[in-house]
């Protein structure tokens, strides 16, 4: 594996997170980008745009899968033989690094999840690495990360928990902003949001400092994002909040109450937790079908 910024990054996905980190890193790694609608690349510049998957995986040292969890068997199926000894790194939702390597084989594999404030620079991105992957390759998914926000490497059992906290924390923030005049949002956010929601974060298994340092992070970015996109915290928040996803979950909890962070991020760790049941159980039926 090439050391740090002589690694070539590939991307497969320049949906809303692949061309956001890929528009990060661009300056410091030389990155290759495929999507399936070519329209997707076509305005992106600096970065090089592969005419296919085998390609992109050719070109590059380390390949991250920006698709979406469904679109998973579909890619890993294409690069299986091609993937030789790369380094792959998944941004999916529910996506176990065990999964990926039943279908790559012993590949080396990095879990990540980022959040939302990627888009800006500030985003908060858990990792952690799959049975394969060496500390060298954590180390490199890293400093790929850290281009995007700050980086915390955690268990893969704590994957659900971040998706809660670090993930749907912004749309928690975006919906109780919704509900108070501007002037107030910098003084409710210190006050009464970042306390609460730390609190949250440790009640779902984040230190005490973790807790404090990521709430603290999210809810500054999210006073950045509000202010770059121009856009209404209750716009926001619906963009972010899936059908049927965790955000949604916690919403529901949450009742515009501040102090009801705690129950609005268990709900939405129970919502991570049955949705990558749910992937586990349906990527198996698919493995006996194909089978
Ligand atoms: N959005 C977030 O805030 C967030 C946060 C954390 C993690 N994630 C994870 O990040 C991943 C990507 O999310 P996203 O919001 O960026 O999704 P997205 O906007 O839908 O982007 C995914 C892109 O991949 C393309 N694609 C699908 N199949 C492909 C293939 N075979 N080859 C090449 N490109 C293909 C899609 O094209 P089509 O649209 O034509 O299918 C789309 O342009 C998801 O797994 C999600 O769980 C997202």
């Amino acid at each position: 594996m090439k050391k740090s910024k002589k690694a070539k990054i590939g991307i497969i996905g320049c949906g809303n997170m692949g061309r956001a980190i890929a528009e990060r890193i661009k300056s410091i790694f030389k990155t290759v980008i495929f999507d399936k609608d070519a329209a997707k690349t076509r305005n992106i510049t600096k970065v090089i745009t592969a005419p296919n998957l085998t390609e992109l995986v050719n070109i590059a040292d380390v390949v991250i899968l920006a698709i979406k969890p469904q679109d998973f068997n579909e890619v890993l199926g294409e690069i299986k033989n091609s993937i030789d000894n790369k380094l792959v790194i998944s941004i999916a939702a529910g996506i176990s690094t065990k999964y990926i390597e039943k279908i790559l084989g012993k590949a080396r594999v990095i879990r990540v999840m980022p959040n939302l404030l990627v888009k800006i620079g500030e985003g908060v991105t858990a990792l952690c690495n799959g049975e394969f992957a060496t500390a060298d390759d954590l180390g490199l998914a890293q400093e790929i990360f850290d281009k995007v926000g700050t980086t915390i490497v955690l268990e893969e059992k704590m994957m659900d928990a971040d998706t809660a906290f670090l993930g749907s924390g912004p749309g928690f923030h975006f919906d109780l902003l919704s509900r108070i005049e501007k002037e107030r949002w910098p003084e409710f956010t210190e006050n009464e949001f970042i306390p609460s929601f730390a609190a949250s974060g440790e009640k779902v298994g984040f230190s005490r400092e973790q807790a404090k340092l990521f709430a603290e992070l999210i809810a500054k970015g999210d006073l950045v994002l509000l202010e770059e996109l121009n856009e209404s915290p209750g716009a926001l928040c619906i963009r972010v909040t899936s059908k049927g996803g965790t955000t949604e979950a916690g919403l529901k909890e949450l009742k515009g109450d501040v102090e009801r962070l705690p129950n609005a991020v268990e709900a939405a760790r129970k919502r991570a937790e049955e949705l990558s049941n749910e992937a586990a159980t349906f990527q198996a039926k698919r493995r006996r079908k194909v089978a």
